[in-house]
């Protein structure tokens, strides 16, 4: 009898749908001649109060519509190609409207999942939002749409945020709840957005992976039932599942070919992803959620206070996989990565080379080698500091951000004056989120780090290392400090490593109250964003780079206040073309920061020609993790042509059009890519041989990016020492040729590579 009653509950309600359908189409039939009109009025009045009929959210060559009357559930019904204002019948003529819920909450239809749940300070867990009013303004480089919906009987507000650049493809989309109820209302779930794509051969791709293997490139096909990418970390959510994604709308991802939307979730905390096979009303839809992850975390909202969503950005092509991360990177550039405008450093990191062995002498010898080399940077990594504690290995001393003098006798004033003295800029490591039990910190504030009550401490690195609880102000402050005090004393400091090496083990703030505790993973990562506003503001030019543990810091969630990130721990060449080519589906070249290390390789023991490494590490931010101590003189002078190639190309490869040609997924033995610049008059093209088999079949490649009307003349950069420039080198092609025909490869040898540059004539 329950299956009945709720068999015929779906029918009312799939009538009722129905009626509503038919209802809005009339509607929208009716409307369509004064569409134009009032979406004129719209962009001259900013908020309409009793505004009826469909919202056009429009990027260069994307649209979103969602049908928003007053008084009713806000609807979502396109997404894709740009629809221009007298169109919008058209989507609905042709029945490519989905017209569903376009923030689906809990109540007002029970057994659709929800991207919102609360419950209120009477108990009630249900909500029923109608639109209320509809404002669109122009912004900085975009046009905000705000949509305001309002609870029916509860004094209870959302607000949807459509934020659509101008320039670019990309649309990013969030959400205010508040209330002005008695008392708290308790928030269960709290996803930044959502949106369908109809049921057909669509694939899913996404990004997993660990220490030393992260961004692993997954792709599959979308069947029933529920998909769930999620992330638990805590802290650092590039490793694991990322929170961004690729939907191949026309079957099988292709790199250029078919339409893709793609989204990322912009959180740095734990995430949740669920695309929801759903044909609940006969037309079979993929329903796409994207949030905080809301396991452990739900969250008290005291009335007034506003709860913002992260952003969810949400792009769509037509050129492929490819032509979504190029409007990834584009937006990426345009100022969710940090400082793009200025290009970046080439640096020697102090890791490989010496780990914890930090010393003067060293660190001046490194320092002249790097700068010998034509490098502009050197970093010290971990190892410089520690009083009471030193730090010799990895279980002491992070949070006693003091020199190690045994170990730096001149101190840091010492080492950016030898920088200064070789010409080059100077960079330190610091983890300011962490604390080691054994620290003069943790002695001092036995408070200040993350514990569940009077639990033992679980502890990560080295046996002893534990999270701050950024959730606390004067953690904050204390985090803060450890930047506005190296930088203030040592203005030559031109850049900072900040590094994450833990996930959030212990769970409980002595900080928040105990009716709050479950805001622990949220308010953690507030804590860390008001951090870096401050550093940001105080020190806008100052490189920071994310790190991890490796790629653990890969999060859109960071990225505006970091200028880069380490894409991964694991330096091996053959190794980085897997974990560059997934990163870069989402993040562009100018933030991966991509080193050349020794041979056998520190994490594989693989032996790599010097020239393989670097030819893989150019594509990104280039530097060097290595020793140069232990490189022979031909090395070094190898090293010292690649870097001076590499400042030659650099605009193109920090600033092109990525396009990549052959993955390394696809196991066809060689990997390709080529940047290309937006005036198609320059790029540079990749190829590595992977393995070697004899009488192997390799593709002919087909280059992209470039303008089929123009000539190009190919130079092999980079040619391996004693070896002749290969055969296209000096030769002249159409742009045509090189995409249609492509070019024959000659890589005879396992870890063999060509870098070619094209320039149009
Ligand atoms: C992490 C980083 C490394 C290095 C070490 C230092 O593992 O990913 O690059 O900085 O910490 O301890």
């Amino acid at each position: 009898s329950t299956l009945m009653r709720s068999s015929a509950a779906s029918d009312v309600y799939k009538r009722q749908e129905e009626n509503q359908f038919i209802q809005n189409m009339n509607d929208i039939i009716m409307r369509k001649f004064i569409c134009l009109f009032m979406v004129c009025f719209l962009s001259i009045a900013t908020t309409l109060r009793a505004w009826e009929g469909n919202v056009l959210i429009s990027t260069p060559n994307t649209s979103i519509i969602l049908s928003a009357t007053e008084g009713q559930q806000l609807r979502f019904s396109y997404f894709g190609e740009r629809i221009e204002e007298n169109q919008i019948h058209q989507v609905f003529d042709s029945w490519a409207g989905f017209h569903r819920p376009a923030y689906p909450v809990f109540g007002t239809s029970t057994y659709e999942i929800s991207a919102l749940h609360a419950v209120h300070a009477d108990g009630n867990q249900t909500l029923d939002l109608v639109v209320d009013k509809v404002e669109q303004n122009p912004v900085k480089d975009a046009i905000l749409t705000v949509i305001t919906m309002k609870d029916r009987v509860y004094p209870f507000t959302v607000k949807m945020y459509y934020k659509a650049y101008q320039q670019i493809d990309m649309i990013e989309t969030w959400v205010e709840v508040s209330h002005n109820e008695k008392k708290a209302v308790v928030l269960k779930r709290f996803d930044s957005g959502h949106f369908l794509i109809r049921r057909a051969d669509v694939w899913i791709s996404s990004l997993h992976g660990h220490w030393g293997a992260e961004t692993q490139l997954e792709s599959e096909p979308l069947v029933s039932g529920m998909k769930v990418i999620k992330n638990m970390d805590g802290i650092r959510n590039g490793l694991g599942d990322h929170s961004e994604v690729m939907f191949s709308l026309d079957g099988k991802p292709q790199e250029n070919s078919g339409r893709v939307i793609g989204a990322a979730l912009c959180w740095s905390g734990r995430t949740k992803i669920r695309v929801d096979m759903d044909d609940t009303f006969g037309r079979s839809v993929h329903s796409i959620f994207a949030g905080m992850n809301e396991e452990a975390s739900e969250y008290k909202l005291e009335p007034e206070e506003v709860f913002t969503t992260p952003v969810l950005a949400l792009t769509y092509s037509q050129e492929g996989i490819g032509g979504a991360s190029r409007n990834f990177h584009r937006w990426a550039r345009a100022g969710m990565v940090h400082g793009c405008d200025k290009p970046r450093d080439i640096l020697l990191n102090s890791w490989e080379g010496v780990y914890l062995n930090i010393k003067e002498p060293e660190m001046d010898q490194m320092m002249n080698d790097i700068a010998s080399m034509g490098g502009e940077l050197f970093v010290m990594d971990d190892g410089w500091f520690g009083r009471k504690y030193r730090r010799i290995n990895d279980n002491s001393s992070l949070g006693d951000w003091v020199v190690d003098t045994e170990k730096l006798p001149n101190g840091i004033q010492g080492l950016t004056d030898t920088a200064k003295k070789y010409g080059i800029k100077f960079g330190i490591w610091i983890e300011p989120e962490f604390t080691n039990t054994k620290s003069e910190l943790i002695d001092n504030h036995p408070d200040w780090v993350l514990r569940a009550g009077s639990r033992e401490l679980s502890c990560g690195r080295g046996g002893t290392q534990v999270a701050l609880d950024l959730c606390n102000p004067k953690v904050q402050d204390f985090v803060f400090h450890v930047v506005d005090t190296l930088l203030a004393n040592y203005p030559d400091i031109a850049y900072i490593k900040w590094d994450a090496n833990g996930e959030l083990l212990n769970y409980g703030s002595s900080y928040l109250p105990k009716d709050k505790q479950s805001h622990i993973y949220i308010d953690y990562h507030r804590g860390l964003v008001r951090v870096m506003e401050r550093i940001r503001a105080k020190y806008p030019d100052v490189v920071i780079q994310a790190c991890g543990s490796g790629g653990g810091r890969v999060s859109y969630g960071v990225m505006p206040y970091f200028d880069e990130f380490w894409v991964s721990d694991n330096t091996d060449a053959l190794q980085r073309l897997f974990i560059q080519w997934g990163t870069s589906y989402f993040y562009p070249s100018i933030a991966m920061a991509q080193h050349v290390s020794a041979s056998p390789n520190h994490q594989t023991g693989r032996v790599v020609p010097l020239k393989f490494r670097f030819d893989v590490a150019i594509t990104g931010r280039l530097g060097m993790e290595i020793q140069p101590k232990n490189m022979t003189d031909e090395e070094k002078d190898f090293s010292k042509k690649a870097i001076a190639t590499y400042k030659s190309i650099r605009p193109v490869i920090q600033y092109g059009d990525l396009y990549r040609l052959i993955s390394p997924y696809d196991r066809k033995g060689v990997t390709s890519m080529m940047y290309a610049t937006e005036d198609k008059s320059r790029a540079v093209f990749f190829v590595y041989k992977m393995e070697q088999f004899v009488n192997q079949l390799l593709p002919r490649i087909r280059m992209a990016g470039l303008d089929p009307k123009k000539n190009y003349k190919i130079r092999e950069l980079n040619v391996a020492p004693g070896a002749n420039p290969c055969f296209l080198n000096d030769r002249v092609f159409s742009g045509a040729l090189l995409m249609n025909t492509g070019i024959e490869l000659q890589l005879e040898r396992e870890y063999a590579s060509w870098v070619l540059e094209l320039t149009e004539i």
